[in-house]
């Protein structure tokens, strides 16, 4: 099986807008929830804002469908999301090898999304290093954030990606981990086939 990763562009917004709503919060089954969630409800427009202004929007595909994607843009570009106005006036709170972040080195990855079927497969690291090397000719520092409850998340991030945590917060009665790596610093090439 072949995988295919590729920035999205405008005709992909569908395809993707149906696999964010499978394994979003308010719309995800029951069973599903326990490998994690997404929070934010993005809608067309907002895709289309991070397609043609930020160039953010990451997909993997198995024959010709989207069974991934992956999200980074600006902190200009987040903003308009409390949640990140809050890491904005906070970004200054740690400091990567100690190295200061700041809105204009740094930019947010995330979320990232896999097809349930695919999972495990190593899907999750040719799209995280996919969107990791696209923005590291941008940003040499990414930041991102996982909520605890998302335990396969934090697993899947900490142990094969470069990510670090950084720190810890609380947002809106929830707690996060705050992570971030050098964008020139991939972990490794991906060591698992795709089957
Ligand atoms: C988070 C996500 C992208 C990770 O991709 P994935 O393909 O599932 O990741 P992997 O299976 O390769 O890695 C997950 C790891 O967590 C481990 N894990 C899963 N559930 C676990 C749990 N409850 N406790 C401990 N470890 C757990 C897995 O065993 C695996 O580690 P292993 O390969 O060493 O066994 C994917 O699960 C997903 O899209 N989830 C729904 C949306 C989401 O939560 N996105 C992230 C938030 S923005």
């Amino acid at each position: 099986m072949n995988i295919e990763l590729k920035t999205a562009t405008l005709a992909d917004i569908d395809e993707v807008l149906a696999l964010h709503y499978k394994y979003q919060v308010d719309t995800i089954s029951e069973e599903d929830k326990a490998d994690g969630f997404i929070t934010t409800a993005f809608t067309e427009e907002h895709l289309s804002g991070l397609i043609t202004q930020e160039n953010g929007l990451f997909v993997a595909c198995i024959n010709q469908k989207i069974v991934a994607y992956a999200m980074a843009a600006s902190w200009a570009f987040w903003s308009q999301w409390p949640m990140f106005q809050f890491m904005i006036k906070n970004l200054d709170d740690s400091t990567l090898s100690n190295h200061i972040i700041t809105q204009e080195n740094s930019y947010q990855y995330g979320p990232v999304c896999v097809e349930k079927s695919v999972r495990g497969k190593g899907v999750f690291e040719y799209i995280f290093n996919y969107a990791l090397e696209e923005m590291s000719s941008r940003y040499p520092v990414m930041v991102t954030f996982i909520n605890k409850i998302n335990i396969r998340s934090f697993e899947a991030h900490t142990k094969k990606t470069c990510l670090e945590v950084i720190n810890t917060f609380k947002f809106n009665n929830n707690n996060y981990y705050k992570l971030a790596c050098h964008t020139k610093n991939k972990k490794s090439p991906n060591s698992q086939e795709i089957d």
